[in-house]
């Protein structure tokens, strides 16, 4: 076990935008509002694939049942939905749509 704190940043591009510690129970939307960033959403619930971002290191395990916002392909160029899913290691998220 480890009392290493888990730390998640986001990028617009190459550029670091903010910086947030990750808490258990809060998705990467909350976090990236903790960090002042701004990403779009509108269900908040992982249907329309609005709030998609991009992830660049780090673990975000996507369930079984993939939410209906994302589809293989979207995974595959490393997409995410911010609004419903949870880091489990520190991790850099890049806010540009993956396509
Ligand atoms: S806001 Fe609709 S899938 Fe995330």
């Amino acid at each position: 076990m480890t009392d290493e704190t888990l730390s998640i940043r986001f990028f617009r591009g190459k550029s670091e935008i903010g910086k947030s510690i990750i808490i258990e129970n809060l998705t990467i939307l909350d976090l990236a509002e903790d960090a002042g960033v701004e990403i779009p959403r509108n269900c908040t619930s992982g249907t329309c694939g609005t709030c998609i971002v991009k992830l660049i290191s780090g673990t975000v395990p996507i369930p079984d049942q993939i939410p209906p916002g994302l589809d293989e392909y979207l995974m595959n160029e490393g997409g995410i939905l911010s609004c419903c899913l949870y880091p489990t290691t520190s991790c850099e998220i890049d806010i540009t749509p993956p396509i």
